[in-house]
């Protein structure tokens, strides 16, 4: 038993003997594999209690300051008391579901289109897999072509059609300027490889040279405008312009996966941030202020077939009662003026105090991303893609600093891959005490070095 494991079991029994109950009924004792020990979380998941604001409790009564933020959703943190009260009287006044269109569906489609440059519709679904697999759908269908152009280290949700080389084995996948496509687990067809192309991002000449091979044949180019998938990668100057530029000419259709960048640094996402407009964009993290809800939009011109109904974007529960009123509300608070100035500025506080830790204690490390979601990377040098952080990320240093925190009630995740989450209502006195809690455990970390 490690030092950690030791603290980690003595403050965590309750925990344990709900971990030991759930895998009775529950496969692996949790709902997603996301929350299982083979996904970071050793030696077991924490059991929740409570989320409030920034502050998480769990089973055991401990506290935490929460940069986990549900993966992502909870962008206006726990229990927003507008939202919460909007989706209750939502309920009470309308029900859930109709399986028919209603008034307060288009009060939430406008805000968001509103809310977003060169947005024009919307149509909502229930997760970012679905919103994924409908703009992959309805780019081939637009475009009567075939092929997917995707890059290694994004994550585009489950579906077979995209659940391919997030964090691939370079081995496997060949040569960093023509790798191949490789599924991430069993059971996805290998007739879909010939449906794909991946490559290598932030890197303009893989991409170019591509399209001037195959650029006819590409239905659509699907990206995370920022990587937030591995770690925090963000665009270097001109690749997210080249994107948009090369399926302009080639007649491709481009699609950003805002899933974790829509609403998240700017009220207008990725789109907004760096200027640059997609044909289709997927939401979901942020979108609903923590409810199930995820969104695909896109100009008028690009969901013109899911308009006329020739391609068929259906769902039971797309735009229930729930999803759209928690939609309205959050794109209400998120319009409060001054809102992500202020966040960002305390992301960046809390960035920089980290990096200075690191630098005190003669720690290489750096902090990427933009102000309310960051990774702090454990490594000598730039990370600019999934074949830099194969290579040169310390997820060993990551593992020591995550345990550090946990039992500091410090709660983000335990992968380097994954990132670190602001939300819009986190405080001065969050960031205080999460970098009091930081230096104690970088000195521990670097001692261990
Ligand atoms: C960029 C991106 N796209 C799609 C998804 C899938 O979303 P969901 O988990 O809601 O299906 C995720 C989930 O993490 C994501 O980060």
């Amino acid at each position: 038993m490690t030092s950690f494991d030791t603290a980690y079991a003595e403050r965590t029994t309750a925990t344990k003997a709900l971990y030991d109950r759930a895998r009775r009924t529950i496969p692996g004792g949790a709902g997603s594999t996301a929350r299982l020990p083979r996904n970071g979380w050793k030696p077991y998941p924490l059991f929740m209690s409570e989320g409030k604001g920034s502050r998480l409790r769990d089973a055991d009564g401990n506290e935490y300051i929460d940069y986990l933020l549900g993966l992502g959703p909870m962008i206006l943190g726990h229990r927003h008391p507008q939202v919460t009260q909007a989706v209750v009287d939502a309920v009470n006044q309308y029900g859930t579901c109709f399986g028919l269109p209603y008034e307060l569906e288009i009060e939430a489609a406008e805000k968001v289109v509103a809310a977003v440059p060169g947005l024009e519709q919307v149509r909502f679904t229930n997760s970012g897999s679905e919103a994924v697999g409908t703009a992959v759908r309805l780019a081939r269908a637009t475009t009567g072509r075939r092929l997917i152009v995707r890059f290694e280290g994004h994550y585009h949700g489950w579906q077979d059609t995209v659940y391919w080389s997030n964090h691939v084995d370079p081995v496997l996948a060949g040569p960093a300027d023509n790798p191949r496509p490789v599924a991430m687990g069993p059971g996805v067809p290998a007739e879909l490889e010939d449906t794909l192309v991946v490559l290598t991002w932030n890197d303009p000449e893989s991409f170019v040279r591509l399209m001037e091979q195959r650029g006819e044949e590409v239905a659509a180019v699907l990206t995370e405008p920022a990587v937030f998938n591995t770690g925090c990668i963000l665009p270097e100057p001109g690749y997210l312009e080249l994107l948009r530029e090369q399926t302009t000419k080639y007649g491709a259709m481009l699609i950003f996966d805002e899933v974790i960048t829509g609403f998240r640094f700017a009220r207008g996402g990725a789109r907004e941030w760096f200027g640059v407009h997609s044909d289709l964009t997927t939401y979901a993290k942020g979108v609903g202020g923590g409810f199930p809800v995820a969104a695909i939009g896109g100009t008028t011109e690009a969901m013109r077939m899911i308009a006329d109904g020739t391609y068929s974007h259906s769902g039971t529960y797309n735009a229930n009662v729930v999803q759209c009123a928690a939609v309205s509300a959050t794109m209400d608070v998120l319009a409060t003026p001054g809102l992500y100035e202020r966040q960002r500025a305390l992301g960046d506080r809390l960035g920089s105090g980290l990096k200075a830790l690191a630098d005190e204690k003669g720690i290489d490390a750096y902090v990427e991303g933009i102000g309310t979601v960051f990774q702090f990377w454990f490594t000598d040098r730039p990370i600019k893609n999934w074949r830099d952080a194969a290579a040169h990320a310390h997820e060993d240093i990551f593992t020591r600093w995550y345990q550090e925190m946990v039992v500091r009630g410090i709660l983000f995740h335990p992968l380097q891959f994954e990132n670190l989450f602001v939300s819009l209502v986190h405080t001065d006195a969050d960031i205080d005490e999460t970098l009091t809690a930081a230096e104690s455990a970088l000195t521990v970390v670097a001692r261990e070095r």
